[in-house]
């Protein structure tokens, strides 16, 4: 099958390929290719925005189709959305045929060992969803891995995604020494990446919802953290004094905007703020630097807009994007 390939080193072939699965561009049907020097690996379309990619090349390449286990799809003549948290999957509130598509689940993914499915959408306060048990086992709870590091975590009482693997990655890259506030933690993953890279790093993981913490707390010790702070707590009341924070990481798209006065009253002139939101494909950066602008004026800062970038695709045309903005005290 002819397919247009993105053709990368083969050291940055694991981050292109992390990169095309979160951006939905990995034609999954058939075998990547390799040779000495490069990784090929097969598009279902073109990037729209390749900024974020490593250094490739496209090319039109002949591709060999995958003769395995059946795909969901195969079984099912349509392809079902669902997440795979560790060893559980989660179909969406949508979802044609629950039960079918948990069977399918089940036949092709050999690791899956119990389906849910979402009753609601992510919500609330501590984004987490409703869900119906389906098929094999009936429990909530799991691990995941992810750059080395193990999580456990509950699905019904947590937020998680694995759709920003890259972008943890890419942040404990940039984050090498002071203090960090990582002020919606969750479970961790951005707190103990950056713990785990830079030992000399100090890491504030401020997180509201008490099980989110209880398994925080589990994975700062499972992986043999000393440096990463758990705070059970309202980011609207931050655990440090002003000038204190050299990075304040703010993951909670929709409503990161509220948080900025207090995020501003802890962090020094010259620390960086990543400032993460779901923004339309027509106006993906300029609505989420307005509003870091106006409430840095009210802070007594100036904003100097380091990076933009996409994250990963929310929904057909929204986007969750992350600007990192530097400020200095005015
Ligand atoms: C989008 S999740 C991100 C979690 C984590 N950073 C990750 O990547 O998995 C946002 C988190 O912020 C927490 N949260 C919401 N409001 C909060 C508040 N006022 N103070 C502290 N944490 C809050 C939620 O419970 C949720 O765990």
């Amino acid at each position: 099958m002819r397919l247009d390939a993105l053709v990368v080193s083969l050291r940055d072939g694991e981050v292109a390929r992390r990169r095309l699965i979160e951006l939905d561009l990995l034609h999954r049907g058939v075998k990547v290719k390799r040779d000495e020097k490069h990784l090929y690996l097969p598009l279902r379309s073109l990037p729209q925005d390749s900024s974020s990619l490593p250094d490739h090349r496209i090319e039109s390449i002949e591709f060999e189709e995958v003769s395995r286990v059946e795909s969901v799809k195969e079984i099912l003549g349509y392809a079902p959305s669902f997440d795979v948290i560790g060893d559980i999957a989660i179909l969406g509130a949508s979802s044609e045929d629950p039960l079918a598509e948990a069977d399918a689940i089940l036949r092709s993914h050999k690791h899956i060992r119990a389906i849910f499915q979402a009753r609601t959408p992510i919500r609330g306060e501590f984004r987490t969803r409703g869900l119906t048990h389906l098929r094999g086992e009936k429990r909530t709870t799991t691990t995941y891995r992810e750059h080395g590091l193990s999580y456990r975590l509950d699905v019904s009482e947590v937020y998680f995604t694995p759709r920003l693997g890259t972008e943890r990655e890419r942040v404990a890259e940039r984050i090498k020494s002071g203090v960090v506030l990582d002020i919606f933690a969750g479970i961790g993953p951005f707190s103990i990446l950056i713990g785990k890279r830079h030992p000399e790093v100090k890491v504030i993981a401020v997180e509201k919802n008490r099980s989110a913490v209880r398994y925080l707390k589990e994975n700062i010790r499972a992986n043999n953290i000393e440096n990463v702070h758990p705070v059970l707590g309202d980011s609207m009341m931050l655990p440090a004094t002003g000038d204190s924070a050299d990075n304040v990481i703010m993951n909670l798209p929709h409503d990161a905007e509220k948080f900025l006065g207090e995020a501003l009253r802890v962090i020094r002139s010259g620390g960086i703020i990543y400032y993460y939101d779901i923004t339309p494909e027509d106006n993906l950066y300029q609505e989420s630097i307005e509003a870091i602008q106006e409430a840095a004026v009210d802070a007594g800062f100036r904003v100097e807009v380091l990076r933009e970038r996409v994250v990963r695709s929310y929904s057909p045309r929204h986007y969750n994007t992350c600007i990192e903005a530097r400020v200095h005290k005015t």
